[in-house]
This record gives C-alpha cells, structure tokens and sequence, in this order.
C-alpha cells in the first residue's frame, strides 16, 4: 500500500491500544498524506498544527455534548456531571461559569498554590528517598495532583484516597464503549462525591475565613460576576471536574517528562548541570509527549480545512499530539530539545476553553521535575515502562525507575 493509501485506509476506531506506545509515525504519515482525515464513521481527524487551532477558535465550533450524552447517559449523575461541567459547554453558559471558576485560579491563589505543592513534593521525596526504588506514577506523579486538588477543595486528610477512584470511574465512562457495571459504578462516583462536597461546602458556608492555604472553595461559594453566583449544581459538579481536568493529566506530564529525560541522555544531562532549564524543560515535555493528545469539536457550521470542506454537524477530533510535531511549526519535531524557544506548543488547548489549570500545571510539572533531578542524580530505568492503552491520553500505568 502507499503511504496515501494506508493514510486513506486509517480508522480512529481501531486505533487504540496497538498504537498507544507509539503513535507518532502515524501521525505523521496522516499529516503529510492525508491532514483532514475522514474516518468511517464520517468524523475528522486532523493532525496539522494550523488546522487544529483553527478547530479550537473557530466560533462555529461547539464543545456542547448534551445530545451526544443523552442516550449513553440517560438523566442519571454521569448526564448531569457531564454536561455541568464546563468543559462541555458552549457561550453563553461556558463564559458565565468560566468567569466564576477564575476566582479559584487567580495570581494570589496561584501564589498561595506554590509553597503547597512544595511541601507535598518534599514529603513526597523523602519518602521516596526511604524506598530506594520506586514506580514513579503511583508513588510519586499520581499522588501530587491528588493532594493539590485535596487541598484546593479543603478535602480532609481521612478521605482523600477516595479522589483517584471517583476519578477513574466518572472518567472511565467517557470511553466510547462502556459496561452496565462500569456505568452504575460511575454513577455511584458522582453521587458519593457530590455528598462529600456538600459536606464541606456547608462547613465552608457557616465559616467562610477558615480555609487552610490554597483552598479555593470559599472563592468559588461566594465568588460573583455581574450580580451571579455559580448555581450549587455547577458548583458541587465543576468542583469534581477540578479533580479530573488536573489529576491524570498532571501526573503523565511528570511520568511523561522522566520517561523523555530518560530517552535523551544527553538533555538530562544538560538539565542536570543547568537548573534553569526547567521553564523550558516541561515546554517541550508538553509538546513532545502531550498528556491530552486529541480534543473533540462538532461542526455548527461548514468550515474550510486547507482545501477541505467539513460539514456541519461533523464531530472532528483534533490532534494536538499530532499539531505539537507538525514541522511547520517546530524545527526538527521529532527531536527532544530542551532549550526549545521559540516552543508554541497546544498541550493546554487554545482559544475560549484554553486549560485553566495550565499554569498550575506548569507549576506543578517545574516544582516535580526540577526537585526530583536534584534529588536523584543517578536516576535510572528499572524495568519495562507499562504505557497506559488509551491513546487519547498519553501517560504511563507504570515506569519503575532505580535512583542508586
Ligand atoms: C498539566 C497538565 C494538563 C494538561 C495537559 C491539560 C490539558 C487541557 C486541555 C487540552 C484542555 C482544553 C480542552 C478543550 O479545549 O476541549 C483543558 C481544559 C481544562 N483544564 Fe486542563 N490540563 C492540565 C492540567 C489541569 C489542571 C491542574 C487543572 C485544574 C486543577 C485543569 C483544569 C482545566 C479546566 C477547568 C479546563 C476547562 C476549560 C474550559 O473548558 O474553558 N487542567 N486542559
């Protein structure tokens, strides 16, 4: 088959798992064969960088997914988180509640955020330290996000081992195909913790100056824009999205930047000798190996891709794995550079529903790197690296690493 051929003959729908480890020369072949890629359900898959941002900013683009929930969902917990929250949600509903939510991400917040997540990654290390070897991402990448989201919503310490499950579960049942089981357990997620942020919103309420350092909550309850509140609903749901927007995407940027240091010797060396490198480090970590590697949009309208028309009401999947290596951007993409600058990576997305945790998540990724390379130079593989099997988001299950 030629290369256009094969372009042609790509299917999202079987892609998954075979390809998680390595998508990239997929990617790439779609992108100099066939850039606005139609599969055989009728959607798109675009994989040039111009044209996913032109997804991402195009105003007749929606990321509403009501009617896309309804029959999977039904009227359940899973329908109402997912349409609650603000990720799925078009202006006029998206730019109220966006403007809400920025109370939690504000420079003073992020400000107080920082010394937090300090002190989480130094106990973090020393227990580490204590162990020798360890498997970075249950050990260390998955539990930071964890605590800084736990103490952004004031969650007590007896019950934050509860958050990565709620996660996995209200997360799980986005997947195209999903059980009955899988489905009542995501429905369960919700329900208990929204009965869980109840609780501490109410306590919150009746003592609003009590929050701890970095907790967000009492912004959010009592935060207004224009004379409007956010709804308890959107409160309570956007709240749980807060934990499952920064937690598995903030942990594969750290598993993804180590595996990335430990694949180009020569630039952990160069970080090792140049502590200032860090910024630009997590840059290109974000670019190379983009945590979030395909977004969704449909088509409100028809909108011109290059010389390709995409129709309204199409559903397109816009590649941001793909977009981060297309070399009319970045020279030389496939090569790790860690002093990359000019680096326009879209890892956080673009345009209205840009991440609003990204520079959280930059702060995050620096403070996490910056301190493991410190505190462990004689950083090494210890064993094979178990890639997580869903292609859409890049990240390990596990990565055992020797540091004697
Ligand atoms: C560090 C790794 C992270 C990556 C790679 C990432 C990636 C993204 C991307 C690509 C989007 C845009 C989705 C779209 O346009 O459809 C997004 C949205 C969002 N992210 Fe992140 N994110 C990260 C961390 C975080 C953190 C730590 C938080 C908060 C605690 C967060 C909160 C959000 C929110 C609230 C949105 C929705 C924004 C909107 O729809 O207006 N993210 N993220």
């Amino acid at each position: 088959m030629s290369d256009l051929e094969t372009a042609k003959a790509f299917d999202l729908s079987v892609f998954d798992k075979a390809n998680a480890h390595d998508p990239f020369p997929i990617y790439r072949m779609l992108r100099e064969n066939d850039p606005v890629h139609r599969n055989a359900d009728g959607s798109y898959f675009l994989t040039r960088y111009d044209d996913v941002v032109l997804s991402f900013k195009h105003p007749g683009m929606s990321s509403d997914k009501k009617v896309n929930f309804k029959p999977k969902f039904g009227d359940g917990p899973l329908y109402t988180h997912h349409t609650t929250s603000l990720v799925f949600n078009d202006p006029p509903i998206h730019t109220r509640v966006r403007k809400l939510l920025a109370a939690a991400f504000t420079p003073r917040k992020l400000a107080e955020l920082e010394p937090v997540v300090e002190r989480v990654i130094d106990g973090l290390l020393d227990k580490l330290d204590a162990m020798g070897d360890f498997e970075i991402i249950e050990d260390y990448a998955l539990a930071l996000p964890t605590q800084v989201i736990s103490d952004m919503l004031g969650v007590p310490d007896d019950q934050r081992h509860l958050l990565r499950g709620y996660s996995n579960l209200i997360l799980g049942a986005l997947d195209p195909v999903v059980s009955a089981d899988d489905l009542a357990a995501g429905e369960g997620a919700v329900l208990e913790f929204e009965t869980m942020l109840e609780e501490l919103i109410a306590k919150r309420r009746e003592n609003p100056d009590g929050s701890q350092m970095g907790e967000v909550l009492s912004a959010l309850i009592f935060g207004e824009v224009d004379g409007e509140r956010l709804t308890p609903v959107e409160l309570v749901q956007n709240c749980i999205f807060l934990l499952n927007a920064g937690h598995e995407t903030t942990a594969n940027l750290i598993g993804n930047t180590i595996d990335m240091l430990l694949g180009a010797p020569d630039q952990l060396h160069r970080l090792q000798n140049d502590g200032d490198l860090i910024r630009t480090t997590i840059e290109e970590s974000l670019r190379y190996l983009s945590p979030l590697q395909i977004g969704n949009r449909k088509a409100m309208e028809d909108v011109m891709f290059g010389d390709v028309m995409i129709p309204a009401g199409s559903f397109i999947h816009c590649c941001i794995a793909a977009a981060n290596r297309d070399p009319l951007q970045f020279d030389d993409p496939e090569h790790v550079d860690i002093s990359r600058n000019p680096n326009r990576q879209i890892a956080f997305g673009i345009g209205k529903h840009i991440c609003m945790g990204n520079t959280l998540g930059r702060i995050e990724g620096r403070v996490a790197i910056g301190k493991f390379i410190e505190r462990f130079p004689e950083l090494r593989r210890n064993g094979e690296p178990q890639q997580s099997p869903r292609v859409r988001f890049r990240g390990f299950d596990k990565l055992p690493v020797s540091v004697v």
